[in-house]
């Protein structure tokens, strides 16, 4: 390990799965991210400089602002094989500011999709296409999970997605922005990254649903699919334009349920030639007719026309993973078998109710 990492010993590390608190050392040592509000590092932990504990992902973000403290609440309760795992928690002063920072550590993966998704594309290559089905299914079915909790991830992103590109395992990561959404509450429209955000957010709507994180899943397959971002707006209005140039522009019921008083562009006049069908296939025609279909149904104005969780999982884009239960991992000749998909907890099946079946492979 090497010296320049910092190592440290805090007291009130707290095991997420038992509650027990001890003190523990903690040894840094590498940076993996940073991002608006603080910085993640690889980590061991240790009780007694004996047994190790890791590696994690320790994310450091100042402690005791209302903001954060929700990330600690959600991951503490959060137990789902495509969310990332809270293992320990605690609180440290920062010798280098002297303030108080939370610390958690997560379970740690080795890449982001965004940087798998670059890997790809830097190479000239997009991902296969069975790659692009397994992890957009593993992502549905983290959603599925968040959204019956009624918790919004809010800040959907390649960035925010974590891969194991050995095992094909996804988990989704970075519950800064989310919330747990009250339907009769409103929550700030200023959410979410640029590229990514739901139309509703980009008009001001505060009353969304979990329905804008299914925007997100859009995006995010649309970016396996081409090796960029699907709509990327140079500002915040001009997003509209480059959904409008792919969609259509929204229309006044849309805005209407969105944000009644929006007075913003609006893009009307045609930016585009044909029908949205054709336009959908020029642009993601490697998705085939099916993945085609499945995008048409996900990039949708309408939060509640958009499909559910459950729907896209029962989707025939999926059939393949139903059926074929193997995989290249990246790099590599042989096939390998891929991760648990279909092994619901009893809460899963359900939420997927009459889907289950669907879901399922049948044997
Ligand atoms: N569990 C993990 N395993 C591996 N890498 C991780 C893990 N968690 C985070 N990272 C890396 O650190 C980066 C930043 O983490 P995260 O997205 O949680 O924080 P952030 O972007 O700073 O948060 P915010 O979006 O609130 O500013 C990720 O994009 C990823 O590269
Ligand atoms: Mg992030």
């Amino acid at each position: 390990m090497s010296a320049k990492y910092d190592q440290f010993i805090a007291n009130d590390v707290t095991s997420n799965r038992s509650n027990v608190a001890r003190q523990m050392l903690i040894k840094e040592y590498k940076k993996l991210g940073h991002g608006a509000f603080g910085t993640v590092v690889q980590a061991y932990l240790t009780p007694d400089n004996h047994k190790w504990y890791g590696p994690f992902a320790i994310k450091k973000v100042p402690a005791q602002t209302e903001y954060k403290s929700r990330e600690l609440e959600i991951l503490r309760v959060a137990d789902h094989p495509n969310v990332v795992k809270l293992e320990y928690f605690f609180t440290h002063v920062s010798p280098s500011d002297n303030k108080l920072y939370q610390h958690l550590a997560m379970e740690c993966l080795p890449e982001t999709l965004q940087l798998e998704i670059h890997r790809y594309t830097s190479n000239k290559f997009e991902l296969p296409l069975k790659h692009v089905k397994l992890y957009t299914y593993q992502i549905a079915r983290g959603m599925l999970y968040l959204h019956a909790l009624g918790i919004c991830h809010r800040d959907i992103k390649p960035s925010n997605v974590l891969v194991d590109p050995n095992t094909g395992v996804l988990k989704i990561c970075d519950f800064g922005s989310a919330k747990k959404l009250e339907p009769t509450q409103p929550s700030i429209s200023y959410i979410c990254s640029r590229f990514y955000r739901a139309p509703e957010l980009i008009v001001g709507c505060t009353q969304y649903t979990t329905q804008i994180d299914i925007w997100g899943l859009g995006c995010v397959m649309g970016e396996m699919l081409i090796g960029k971002a699907v709509f990327q707006g140079q500002e915040p209005l001009l997003q509209l334009r480059e959904i409008s140039k792919l969609l259509g522009p929204p229309d006044k019921k849309f805005l209407f349920f969105s944000n009644p008083s929006y007075d913003g562009p609006l893009f009307s006049k045609p930016l585009f030639t044909g029908t949205p069908a054709q336009r959908f296939e020029k642009h993601f025609g490697n998705a085939g007719p099916e993945g085609i279909d499945l995008l048409m149904k996900v990039l949708v104005y309408e939060p509640e026309s958009r499909l559910s969780p459950r729907r896209i999982m029962a989707h025939s884009f999926f059939d393949d993973l139903r059926k074929e239960r193997y995989f290249f991992p990246r790099g590599h000749t042989q096939p390998k078998y891929m991760p648990s998909l279909f092994e619901f907890s009893q809460f899963e099946l359900q939420i997927l109710g009459e889907l289950a079946s669907q879901v399922t492979p049948q044997e």
